[in-house]
């Protein structure tokens, strides 16, 4: 989704712009801009696609500006084009303003403006908040900005430039996140860490219905009617070097191979693997609160929707807590049955802690009066700080458009999380607890011993290049497993991938199955794996090439059936080692397919807006 990024300081800050906009590519984008605010007025740039485009244009300009904002865009109201390319501007020149969000009376304020004589040049809704800032401007930017502010409806954290006072960078923020980072005699904006690493460690996140100026001696910050606010800092715990590729190829396969250190750390984060226990202070339940919990909603999107799942099945296995997995997009606007069961608790899972869907769940469900706990990969996100409660997952920074060691991170502690709530629920003995946190404790050199193998899944990716159509099935947790990998596999190859409760095929989807299929059966369930076969065995009968990923049975399902199975493994982290196949799966393919792995098109990291 759009990228924010601004600076003020004591020089040229260009360079600065187009760095902070290449670190925001990730989020997604179809074209970008800058603006710069110098003594003689001020000054915009802007290209269609990649920032390289941007680079060779905005290159042509001076470095004499000392204030300026720059914008990635993800293209909602009005194509990709250089006219819908942020930022935009009043029409005096005067205003300059990036947008990250939606205004969703934009068509009538737009309306109004042109009665009024004010010509438009976009077909954007961000334009419409740099006219009115510009039509009614009156004293200074923050008194015109609160006048403008309660006007709009929807969405925004914006950076805003006034010609009228170029050494100042003002922004505000509403249901979109925006960051203020403090250098040394220098302040930045920028829409997430990533974009500021480099420069400090000290952020301040803007809070709801606020506006600040900022200058290179420091930040003033109000709400909307003018009340001063005091933001509370941030230290940002990532390093610079985590956020960049470090000689893999792409940030996919890099954060595929992090995936033993992201296990490892987890593990150690919220268990004493040494003694066999988990960390009481960093579990989100106290022994009363789990003894009394009547059940758990779980809400998320996308990847982070799977974890859930996963969450589901691992909270209802061990600890015996009905739970119900919910589509954040769904529930936000679910119909609300009477009454908040006593004793409930909702829990949001999300990697940028920014999903706007993720975030509407979560506000319904604190609305209804339920106890909420937030899981989030960013420190200080949105979701982590409207909960009640927030658990961390500890992957790093996720660059890559496509989710994979922030899945296995919310996978593996939901794992923990269950496996606490059963030890004081009363369903498993201390020494039970111990031996399930042994095997957990396996799982980081489990994974880093399927990483070794991965020219196996290279080559196969090699050999099925001119597969179209693959079917990923399996069972309960195996099921979960198949909708991650056949999510992962369409988004960065765009193959055609579907995932089905493998005993559902045959109720219709088999009529799809020829010779030209792929069918990859999930079987690390001990319960279930027979069926499984049997399920395998039945589309093989029907023309279909296979690949098992997990435990292989005594006789081979078919002579041609390839098999990746992970040694040592036990039902506990077989589906984590096995959607480690299935990334690498994705990512081999996509690499045969030429694709734009880290950028996959039409989608965006962070997806910001409904
Ligand atoms: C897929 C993917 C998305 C995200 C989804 C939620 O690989 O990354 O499906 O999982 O957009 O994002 P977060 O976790 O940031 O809320």
């Amino acid at each position: 989704m759009c990228g924010i990024i601004g600076f003020t300081g004591r020089r040229g800050c260009a360079g600065f712009l187009l760095e902070g906009l290449e670190r925001l590519e990730y989020r997604g984008y179809d074209s970008a801009g800058v603006a710069f605010a110098r003594p003689q007025g001020l000054v915009l740039e802007k290209a269609v696609g990649r920032i390289a485009n941007l680079r060779t244009v905005v290159e042509k300009s001076r470095e004499d500006a000392f204030a300026g904002i720059g914008h990635t865009r993800w293209a909602t109201h009005g194509c990709p084009s250089i006219e819908n390319a942020h930022p935009h501007c009043d029409a005096a020149r005067t205003v300059a303003v990036v947008h990250n969000g939606i205004i969703e009376n934009y068509g009538l304020l737009k309306e109004q403006l042109q009665r009024q004589g004010v010509r438009f040049v976009s077909e954007t809704d961000t334009e419409v908040i740099a006219q009115l800032l510009g039509f009614y401007y009156d004293t200074d930017m923050p008194t015109t900005l609160r006048r403008v502010l309660p006007m709009l409806e929807g969405s925004y954290a914006l950076g805003v430039l006034d010609a009228r006072a170029p050494g100042t960078l003002y922004c505000a923020r509403r249901r979109s996140p925006l960051l203020i980072g403090q250098g040394e005699g220098e302040m930045y904006i920028a829409s997430d860490v990533a974009a500021l690493v480099e420069h400090t460690r000290t952020v301040y996140p803007m809070e709801e219905d606020t506006i600040a100026a900022l200058t290179p001696q420091g930040m003033q910050v109000c709400t909307l009617e003018g009340r001063a606010v005091c933001l509370a800092p941030m230290h940002i715990t990532w390093d610079a070097a985590a956020a960049r590729k470090g000689g893999y190829a792409h940030f996919m396969l890099k954060e595929i191979c992090e995936q033993p250190q992201v296990l490892q750390d987890t593990l150690e984060h919220y268990a004493d693997l040494a003694r066999g226990c988990i960390r009481r202070e960093a579990m989100p339940f106290t022994p009363e609160q789990a003894r009394a919990l009547s059940e758990v909603t779980i809400a998320a999107c996308g990847t982070a929707y799977h974890a859930c799942m996963m969450g589901k099945a691992l909270l209802e296995k061990l600890a015996g807590v009905r739970t119900t997995a919910e589509i954040a997009s769904e529930y936000r606007y679910a119909p609300v049955c009477d009454g908040a069961p006593e004793n409930a608790v909702f829990l949001a899972v999300s990697q940028s802690g920014e999903t706007a869907d993720t975030l509407a769940a979560l506000r319904k469900a604190k609305a209804q009066g339920m106890r909420t706990i937030a899981m989030s990969n960013v420190i200080g996100a949105s979701i982590a700080r409207e909960a009640g409660t927030v658990v961390y997952t500890l992957a790093g920074p996720e660059i890559a458009v496509a989710s994979t060691k922030a899945y296995l991170a919310q996978v593996l502690l939901f794992e923990l999380i269950a496996l606490d709530l059963a030890h004081l629920r009363g369903r498993l003995t201390d020494a039970q607890l111990k031996e399930a946190l042994a095997e957990l404790g396996r799982l980081p050199e489990q994974a880093a011993a399927i990483l070794a193998r991965r020219e196996v899944v290279e080559s196969f990716a090699r050999r099925n290049r001119a597969c179209h159509d693959v079917f990923f099935i399996g069972r309960l947790m195996d099921y979960t497993t198949s909708l991650e990998a056949a999510l992962k596999l369409k988004e960065v190859s765009y193959l055609h991938s579907e995932a089905y409760a493998a005993g559902e095929l045959k109720h219709g989807t088999i009529a799809l199955i020829d010779e030209e299929t792929l069918v990859v059966g999930i079987a690390t369930q001990p319960e279930i794996l027979e069926k499984t076969y049997a399920n395998l065995q039945e589309v093989h009968a029907r023309g279909a090439y296979l690949l098992l990923i997990g435990t292989p049975p005594r006789t081979l399902v078919a002579p041609d059936c390839e098999v990746w199975s992970m040694e040592g493994a036990s039902w506990r982290t077989a589906p984590l080692l096995a959607t480690i196949y299935a990334q690498l799966l994705a990512y081999y393919t996509a690499l045969q397919h030429g694709c734009d792995i880290d950028k996959p098109r039409n989608l965006a990291k962070s997806v910001t807006v409904e």
